[in-house]
């Protein structure tokens, strides 16, 4: 099985976290969101014990709330002592009601509007990631108006290419994101940033991609970040104690997929680091990482009722099923691999092969392509694997679907943390 909270039970179903899954689609409908609570935890502390190994105080890594986003992992997130990396007063506004201590908030997004950047201030999110002049420029005056002092990383390019492992010269440099070192401007930004007297700049964040598998990328980065806070600190004299380095690392999809050691993989890049810092003489910073998917995505599992088979003869096959690209856009947007099985008989012998596609009226509405399954039945359940991470946080409502309830498992209990939504939510924006 693609992940250890995978198994088969004795009756033959496909079982998550220790329950049956044909079970819970029984109880409480399909598509569901399943999400292994006890994954979520041991990841997270995962994380946690490995930075404060690698990295000791200060160090900390950050739940990229994007990932997913509901009231109940801010909870998660709390108990298990993780700051938060937020991108919108959406998910602020979430944290705040499951009463996480937005002091250990981090404020993304390269376009904070300045309502945002009020709102933000008044809940007392700690630090801010700035983007850009104008972003800074607002902040600063907000801050003023508020008689605050803002704590803020600056978001610098570095101009890494993760999926060649390349600093490239253009490239990346070239994001919509951030500012870029190799022009000249990230350094022209810290000027200007250190004389407001609104602002407290605490170091730099960068972030070079999602879903990185790359030894070396966190290597390579972090060599140009230390650089830059190096120069900094010999033409500003001031410490910049904090370097953020981004998102996490990549997961496994599908059984072809590399699996990162990710302790390992961390204490790589703290040893890197410190010989880096000594040969720079330099103290070593602060460091942060914003892991989303590496937290949730292997906690997922999405149930989908099928609905129709349909053989094309001597062209395809397609199962249907009751959700698709509404819950989960991954493959339409990016093509992403998934997992499939057929939960009521994951062992069967498979003798299909067909696309797995959703009720969408579009024929991009595909979860999955190419699947060899035993041939499905109406009403059997199909299980998509590693669905945790950037499916209910990016669903939609397209053809007025509902989204998906999500049910969260422990060992010994199934809960609901998310309510399907109803018909009548549906309209109740509708005037
Ligand atoms: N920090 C920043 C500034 C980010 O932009 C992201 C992801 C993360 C942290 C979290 O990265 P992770 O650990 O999850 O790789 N929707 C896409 C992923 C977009 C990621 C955007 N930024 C997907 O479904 O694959």
């Amino acid at each position: 099985m693609l992940s250890s909270n995978l198994t088969v039970g004795e009756n033959g179903h496909l079982f998550f976290r220790g329950h049956d899954t044909v079970a819970l689609a029984a109880e409480y409908g399909t598509p569901l969101y399943l999400l292994d609570e006890v994954r979520i935890r041991e990841n997270m502390r995962m994380y946690r014990r490995a930075f404060q190994e690698s990295f000791g105080p200060g160090s900390a890594p950050l739940y990229a709330s994007k990932a997913n986003c509901f009231k109940r992992i801010y909870e998660i997130a709390r108990e298990e002592g993780m700051g938060i990396d937020v991108v919108s007063s959406g998910e602020i506004y979430t944290a705040m009601q499951a009463g996480f201590p937005l002091e250990n908030a981090w404020f993304h997004s390269n376009n904070k509007t300045d309502w945002d950047i009020a709102f933000a201030m008044d809940q007392g999110v700690g630090h801010f990631v700035v983007d850009n002049r104008e972003e800074l420029d607002a902040i600063a005056r907000i801050a003023g108006e508020k008689g605050k002092t803002q704590k803020i990383l600056l978001r610098l390019t570095p101009g890494i290419d993760p999926h060649t492992y390349e600093a490239v010269a253009t490239g990346k440099v070239d994001s919509k994101f951030g500012t870029a070192i190799e022009t000249g401007q990230a350094k022209e930004m810290v000027a200007y940033t250190l004389s407001l007297p609104t602002i407290e700049l605490e170091g730099f964040h960068c972030h070079v991609g999602s879903q990185v598998f790359g030894e070396d990328v966190y290597e390579r980065t972090s060599d140009i970040m230390l650089e830059f806070i190096r120069e900094c600190r010999d033409r500003f004299h001031v410490p910049l104690p904090v370097l953020d380095l981004g998102g996490g690392y990549g997961v496994r999809y599908v059984d072809r997929d590399g699996e990162v050691d990710i302790p390992a993989a961390i204490s790589r890049v703290a040893r890197h680091m410190q010989q880096a810092c000594a040969r720079l003489d330099m103290a070593m910073p602060q460091v942060h990482m914003e892991p989303g998917r590496s937290i949730v995505a292997d906690a997922g599992l999405t149930l989908y009722t099928v609905g129709t088979v349909k053989k094309i003869t001597g062209y395809k096959n397609y199962v249907s099923v009751d959700g698709g690209m509404t819950d989960n856009p991954r493959y339409a947007l990016y093509g992403s691999a998934y997992t499939v099985l057929l939960a009521d008989r994951p062992e069967a012998k498979p003798d299909l092969r067909c696309d797995v596609v959703g009720r969408c009226c579009e024929s991009g509405d595909i979860v999955q392509p190419d699947v060899d399954l035993p041939e499905p039945r109406r009403g059997e359940i199909l299980a998509v694997c590693t669905t945790g991470a950037y499916n209910y946080s990016m669903a939609s409502n397209y053809n007025r679907l509902p989204r998906p309830a999500t049910v969260m498992l422990t060992e010994d209990r199934a809960y609901v943390a998310v309510r399907r939504e109803s018909l009548e939510d549906l309209v109740r924006n509708d005037i």
